[in-house]
């Protein structure tokens, strides 16, 4: 289709303009560059992951754009520009580092931009919306960098950011993806599995965190992937974690702490309980309903074991509840 070939050309095109403001211009450089270095970042990641510059100006990539022949209909309908009431165009990305996203054949579909700034009233990330050539809940960052090591390892690693990813990558874990914002969708999972079962999910430690590392759990069972999970300590998350500490002590912790869901579950669940038995009960529901999101049934009847010898609970009374409630869904 020539319309969609147009947007990945533009894509492409707005991924070379952010990329050249970077490391050719005084600015870029000062400001962008030195921003990805001092975050750690050595220069041939930086290169591998397209990372850009958009300068802090209202039309800089739409001029360039215009004069290099491409339609505005093009720059708004992926989103690089953004049409005011009176029909002008400006820039969405301004004064921002630049993320590009690239689908699984690598070509440049969408981008994320950080800010520089450090003001609350400003939005940390600014990303392209969904357009005929980025559909989110299809896309995981990161994935075309790391599809062979996926393959290879038979594991993939599932983060929270684009900075996540980077910088595992950077310290030689090349299995890493990241859903970028949106919550983990069922279309992120499929894809994950045309490349392996296994999921790792290591999410930032913070609510948030605990949050979607319960839900995207049950959603992963749920696809028949086989998940454990580890939270990274006093709200570090993959990122901070590997900088503030090095690769070898990451690498090391991830190792040590990665836990099988079910025992990662259990023991989130049980600290807020505080032994109180209706809350303990609560638990063990909870955590046989995502036992019975399970297909496999080999795979469940091992982990109402596990779990009748985690919790102190008779394999009868867990097989009963999981019983009724399969019923209730049913
Ligand atoms: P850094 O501060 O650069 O390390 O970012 P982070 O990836 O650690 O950010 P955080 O943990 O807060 O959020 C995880 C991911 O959610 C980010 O990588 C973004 O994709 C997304 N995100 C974070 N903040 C925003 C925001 O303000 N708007 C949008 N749309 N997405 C965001
Ligand atoms: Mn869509
Ligand atoms: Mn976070
Ligand atoms: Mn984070
Ligand atoms: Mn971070």
């Amino acid at each position: 289709q020539d319309k969609r070939e147009s947007l990945y050309v533009l894509s492409q095109w707005a991924g070379k303009f952010f990329k050249e403001q970077l490391w050719n211009t005084d600015i870029g450089n000062s400001i962008g560059l030195s921003y990805f270095k001092e975050r750690g970042y050595r220069e041939d990641i930086i290169k591998k992951f397209d990372l850009g510059y958009s300068p802090d100006v209202w039309t800089g990539l739409v001029d360039e754009a215009r004069k290099d022949g491409f339609q505005d209909g093009y720059l708004t309908e992926i989103g690089l520009a953004i049409e005011r009431d009176d029909k002008s165009l400006y820039d969405r990305f301004r004064g921002r580092v630049i993320f590009p996203i690239h689908n699984l054949t690598g070509r440049i579909i969408g981008f994320g931009g950080r800010t520089l700034k450090t003001e609350k009233s400003v939005p940390k990330y600014v990303n392209s919306p969904e357009s005929e050539i980025y559909h989110k809940s299809d896309v995981l960052y990161g994935l075309s960098f790391a599809k062979k090591a996926i393959l290879d390892q038979d594991t993939c690693y599932l983060v929270e950011g684009y900075a996540d990813v980077i910088s595992m990558h950077q310290a030689g874990l090349e299995n890493v993806v990241s859903s970028s914002g949106t919550s983990l969708t069922t279309g992120q999972i499929k894809l994950i599995s045309r490349f392996t079962k296994n999921v790792v999910i290591l999410y930032d430690g913070d609510a948030a965190g605990i949050k979607a590392s319960l839900r995207g759990t049950d959603m992963l069972l749920e696809e028949g992937l086989n998940v454990k999970v580890l939270l990274f300590p006093d709200g570090n998350d993959p990122d901070s974690y590997v900088q503030t500490f090095g690769s070898a002590a990451f690498k090391e912790y991830i190792s040590a702490h990665q836990q099988d869901f079910i025992f990662y579950k259990t023991n989130i669940l049980l600290k807020d309980a505080n032994n109180d038995p209706i809350k303990r009960a609560e638990v063990i529901r909870d955590v046989v309903e995502s036992i019975a999101l399970i297909p496999d049934e080999i795979k469940v009847s091992v982990f109402i074991r596990q779990c009748s010898s985690l919790l102190d609970i008779e394999e009868r009374v867990l097989l009963s509840e999981l019983n009724k409630i399969r019923l209730h869904k049913a």
